[in-house]
């Protein structure tokens, strides 16, 4: 286990305990989240984990192997908002939203590791803080129910970190389970598990890393959500989850307004189209998985038309694996850079072996730099790994 190693080495003996915290993809419902809409993550295999002691006293010592130069101390009780910038903003700002939400953590040293690749739109940053959220909270014998441990992942994101995101993130991270995807309602906070289990249909899921990363990206999150809160006010509802019928973005006389509106309206929906399929069919079949990439690609035009958050990698990836036989494909997360989602059903040969050939061949005739593949296997949540 390479944070335990990397505890060892820079700190000296063995961690009390070893926490890991996963990535997430998303199947449905992108830029719904803020919206207090319905989202529908996995968990991946792949994680943040975290190696971590306490010792006396209220110093925070971070190390990452992601980032072997830095060795980050802060004190715990002097946190505050912009006082840590780069990669230890996340851990030190679960430590602070942990605190500011009254549970007193105590003096550790913490080395993390990670193969979640960063900028893929796989919630590296999410998993970071969750990791870290589990090992602050066992080290201080703290039992914090998981709900609030999202809620204060989260606040470390947003209000510490200073990056504007919704609780989806988070919540893949803390909530989802092995075989299953997480149906969470962003307004009420309620989950469900929905069974979903590709892999036994004979169906996998890839994430395509499309490797780009595109400069605008967070200006423009916090401009979409900025239009999407303006939609609102201009219909007099609370949040766009209060529309139900596309044609009330009718009523809007910005177009601009009124493809955001579009898009979040139809994602709600095909969030819960997928888990209705998905709950039809206690076994789902080739047919079931084919539905649900019609779906994925329906959302994938949604997204590049109406909310304008794809890029072009992210297009040229779905139209090659469409072309080479999935059902379906999607960009995942924020946008302008990222990942796609290509669901491969039983029907084609050789698994997903032709549609990531498709995929990379397409990259070279762009000249772009060739994509990284990894299998979406739906896991379990966060967890303590040993200690
Ligand atoms: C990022 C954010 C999430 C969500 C997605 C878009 O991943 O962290 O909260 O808004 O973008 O669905």
């Amino acid at each position: 286990m390479k944070a335990s190693e990397l505890f060892r080495g820079r700190f000296g003996g063995e961690p009390d305990g070893v926490w890991l915290a996963p990535g997430r993809a998303n199947l449905m419902g992108e830029h719904t989240d803020y919206n207090d809409g319905f989202v529908l993550p996995i968990a991946l295999g792949q994680g943040v984990t975290a190696a971590a002691a306490g010792r006396p006293g209220r110093r925070l010592t971070l190390c990452s192997r992601q980032q072997p130069d830095d060795l980050v101390e802060v004190d715990l009780d002097g946190l505050a908002p912009g006082r840590v910038t780069g990669w230890a903003a996340y851990p030190a700002g679960v430590a602070w939203a942990l605190e500011a939400t009254g549970h007193r953590v105590r003096g550790a040293c913490v080395a993390i590791d990670s193969d979640v690749p960063v900028g893929a739109g796989l919630s590296s940053s999410a998993a970071l803080e969750c990791a870290t959220a589990l090992a602050l909270t066992s080290l201080a014998g703290l039992d914090v129910p998981r709900g609030e441990l999202v809620t204060i992942a989260r606040r470390a994101e947003n209000e510490f970190a200073g990056v504007p995101t919704g609780i989806m993130d988070q919540s893949a991270s803390l909530l989802c389970r092995a075989g299953h995807a997480l149906l969470l309602d962003c307004r009420s906070l309620e989950t469900w598990q929905v069974p979903f289990d590709p892999a036994a249909a004979g169906a996998s899921l890839l994430v395509i890393n499309t490797r780009a990363r595109h400069e605008l990206a967070d200006g423009e999150y916090g401009r979409r959500r900025a239009e999407c809160e303006e939609a609102a006010r201009r219909l007099g509802i609370p949040s766009l989850r209060d529309l139900t019928d596309v044609a009330d973005a009718d009523r809007l006389a910005d177009p601009v307004l009124r493809r955001r509106v579009r898009h979040v309206v139809t994602d709600n929906r095909r969030v819960l189209e997928v888990v209705a399929l998905l709950r039809a069919a206690s076994d789902p079949s080739a047919d079931t998985y084919r539905e649900i990439g019609r779906l994925l690609t329906q959302a994938h035009v949604s997204l590049r038309d109406d909310f304008e958050v794809s890029w072009p990698e992210a297009d040229a990836a779905v139209e090659a694996a469409l072309a080479a036989g999935a059902a379906g494909a999607r960009m995942i997360g924020g946008g302008f850079g990222g990942s796609v989602l290509a669901l491969v059903p039983a029907a084609a040969d050789q698994g997903s072996g032709p549609v990531r050939d498709a995929v990379t061949a397409a990259f070279t005739r762009h000249g772009w730099t060739a994509p990284e593949f990894l299998d979406a296997v739906p896991a379990d949540s966060a967890r303590q790994l040993t200690g």
